[in-house]
């Protein structure tokens, strides 16, 4: 539908990126279920180029055209436009034909072209221009889904070739210093499809990491003309993609080998400390939180901020817009820290481990175990296996009951009686009502 739409208007529509790529991967057995779409129309014959042409221009960009046309046949699809950006997005959501989808249109970027719209080669640069802009030769590829040619692989990059030999190659040489988060995309995709990175690829992203790309990220203004959110969003949304994904620790690694973390902070190194305290952080959560109440990779991110020198973890934490919970975290680890470290060799009792421990949360606590000595860790550790969960043998219910009037003295017993609970001097209802007695 959406191709006669384009077609009745005399432009040319492509399917673009990572739905062209994953349709030439995949198993021609197998159904490929493409649930994010990347399409641009080519409607050469009007110059969209910038926001003030636009404004002055009572006709809407190509895609924002398109898009709207065809929401008056799929009225259930969410419409989303950026006019400004010449974009228009689709999206339906738990459809009961569809399920989730979500179809990006935009509109190809032309420059001035002085020719005839008819004209192919004015055509072909226009899309040509859009592909240019983009990272992979992989992801640079178009399939034309309009007559008279619908069906042909644009490929001017050489995309095919290197998805064949299976190959990441940037497009041009300034790529990551223009936008860092496609080092962190290169390891995606590398870990995810099992690619390589071609070697003057790798040889650019180190050249952009040896430039300083932290001071990049950090001094890039926002430019509201960008049709991209801005790079620390980016940026952060690449790390999620990678900690939640089920390769995070090969993607983690080459980041390392690559000294790609610098892009967060330059002091940053995955050395052996570090990877050995995040394989810990990942068995702790494994253990203590198999239900993931706690959202995993968040941790993950937070093992490697706490990894960083005090002074700079609370600014890197706010530029990666951590939530204020871990923000406060961060910032109190060092001293709650110390405060363990110092206070456990004084604990013989279980309850007294219990009473140290208890007032941290166990993302908290997770930090502090990885960060500290073994022998603070296991106790840490045999606290969350034996006594964090404790349930009180008896509530305020059974207090009543027992024909206790309510008081403030309430909780002290309450207290009391967990502590004889975790000190073992009773074990069942029976013996902690004889306690209270
Ligand atoms: N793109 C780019 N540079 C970026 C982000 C995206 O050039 N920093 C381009 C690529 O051509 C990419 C397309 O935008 O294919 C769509 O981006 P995105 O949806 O993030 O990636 P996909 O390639 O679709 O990959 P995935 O399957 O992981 O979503």
């Amino acid at each position: 539908r959406l191709a006669e739409l384009t077609q009745q208007r005399g432009w040319q529509l492509y399917l673009v990126g990572g739905a062209v790529r994953d349709l030439l991967l995949a198993d021609p057995e197998k159904t490929l279920l493409l649930t994010d779409i990347d399409l641009v129309v080519d409607g050469c014959h009007q110059s969209y180029e910038n926001a003030e042409n636009n404004q002055q221009n009572d006709k809407n960009p190509p895609a924002v055209e398109l898009a709207s046309a065809l929401q008056k046949t799929y009225s259930n699809a969410r419409l989303d436009v950026h006019g400004q950006f010449q974009t228009a997005a689709l999206l339906w959501h738990n459809d009961p034909v569809l399920d989730s989808l979500w179809i990006d249109i935009a509109t190809a970027r032309t420059e001035f072209y002085p020719y005839p719209a008819a004209n192919p080669e004015v055509e072909a640069s226009s899309i040509r221009q859009d592909l240019y802009r983009r990272d992979f030769t992989i992801n640079a590829l178009a399939l034309r889904l309009t007559k008279p040619y619908e069906g042909e692989l644009l490929d001017f990059f050489g995309g095919m070739n290197d998805l064949q030999n299976r190959q990441i190659r940037v497009l041009h040489a300034n790529s990551f210093i223009e936008d860092p988060t496609r080092i962190y995309r290169a390891v995606r995709f590398a870990v995810r499809l099992g690619f390589e990175l071609e070697f003057q690829t790798k040889d650019y992203i180190q050249y952009a990491i040896n430039s300083g790309i932290y001071e990049k990220v950090q001094s890039e203004n926002y430019s509201t003309r960008q049709r991209v959110p801005a790079l620390e969003t980016r940026l952060k949304s690449e790390l999620k993609y990678i900690l939640q994904a089920p390769y995070w620790k090969p993607a983690l690694q080459l980041l390392g080998e690559l000294k790609a973390l610098r892009c967060i902070h330059p002091t940053l190194e995955l050395n052996q400390e570090l990877w050995r305290q995040i394989r810990l952080v990942d068995r702790g959560l494994i253990r203590f939180d198999p239900e993931k109440t706690l959202t995993h990779w968040q941790m993950r991110l937070e093992v490697l901020i706490a990894h960083l020198a005090p002074q700079y973890r609370g600014d890197v934490a706010e530029t990666l817009q951590f939530s204020l919970d871990s923000i406060e975290r961060l910032q109190q680890l060092d001293s709650a820290k110390a405060e363990v470290v110092k206070l456990m060799p004084e604990c013989q009792l279980a309850s007294q481990f219990y009473r140290l421990l208890v007032p941290y949360d166990l993302p908290m606590l997770i930090l502090i175990a990885v960060q500290s000595p073994r022998w603070v860790r296991h106790r840490i550790w045999q606290y969350l296996t034996q006594w964090w969960n404790i349930k009180p043998l008896l509530n305020g219910n059974d207090l009543k009951e027992l024909g206790y009037k309510p008081s403030p003295q309430f909780k002290q017993m309450l207290d009391d009686l967990l502590v004889a609970t975790i000190d073992k001097e009773i074990c069942d209802r029976k013996s902690a009502e004889a306690f209270i007695q």
